[in-house]
């Protein structure tokens, strides 16, 4: 193993497991393979399928949206949050990761992945040669937190959909990467499994998307990191073709 290689496993944390590979070692673990605005939500359409290219979202510029979503009170997480939490990074980035809805820690903060998940969420950044906030945006599918970091409603993420949908054009990312089956399926409107939507390009708008597993999944499910390593191998890839 090259040096490259090993640092590469070490940032994911990987080593251990790389080095008891036997034959009934899994094939992924085989793989080298403001102007400011008043409107606020209460005054915008409840899902983005309303959501029309005359909207006030889709005209919005930066500074209009993070003070559209400050002010957002278009579902019940607007009662328990502490801050919005709007997204980071990069806002001219090639690659956009989006998770799920903050935690705690994002929530006092104000900043998505900030806590343990956020400090894998690094590692796999730099795993495949990326930092956060150098052509890197990080989002979330909604952007209140969700009450003892459950899963976000559908209603919650119809609510928050047009703030995503519009960061995107904005950013315009060469590729999206979704984090987790809650991030997969609300931006490809599906409710498959994770592991079905794994491996392929699917389209967001017209821009490729690649599904990964979450960061706090992962810190439950070590084995599961090889798997996430390969996903992270085939992004690093498109990514090259799309270049
Ligand atoms: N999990 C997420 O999906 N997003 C965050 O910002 C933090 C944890």
């Amino acid at each position: 193993m090259n040096n490259r290689r090993k640092k590469i496993l070490q940032e994911l944390g990987l080593t251990p497991i790389w080095k008891k590979r036997t034959d009934s070692t899994p094939e992924s673990l085989t793989s080298e393979s403001r102007e400011t605005t008043s409107a606020t939500m209460k005054d915008l359409p409840a899902s983005a399928s309303e959501v029309t290219c005359d909207h006030p979202v889709h005209s919005m510029n930066w500074d209009q949206l993070k003070l559209t979503v400050s002010n957002c009170t278009a579902c019940a997480l607007c009662e328990t949050r502490k801050n919005t939490v709007f997204g980071v990074g990069d806002e001219q980035a090639d690659w956009l990761f989006v998770g799920e809805g903050p935690g705690a820690r994002e929530d006092e903060i104000g900043e998505p992945f900030v806590g343990q998940a956020g400090k894998l969420l690094d590692q796999m950044l730099t795993a495949i040669g990326l930092k956060r906030g150098s052509n890197v945006y990080i989002a979330n599918i909604v952007k209140c937190r969700p009450p003892n970091n459950r899963n976000p409603s559908d209603t919650e993420a119809s609510a928050c959909e047009p703030f995503l949908n519009r960061q995107i054009q904005l950013i315009a990312p060469k590729l999206i990467v979704a984090l987790g089956k809650v991030s997969a399926g609300n931006l490809l409107n599906r409710n498959d499994s994770l592991s079905s939507m794994r491996g392929k390009v699917h389209e967001y708008s017209g821009i490729p998307l690649i599904v990964t597993y979450h960061p706090a999944y992962l810190l439950r499910a070590l084995p599961d990191k090889a798997k996430a390593w390969k996903d992270l191998c085939f992004a690093k890839a498109t990514m090259e073709s799309l270049l």
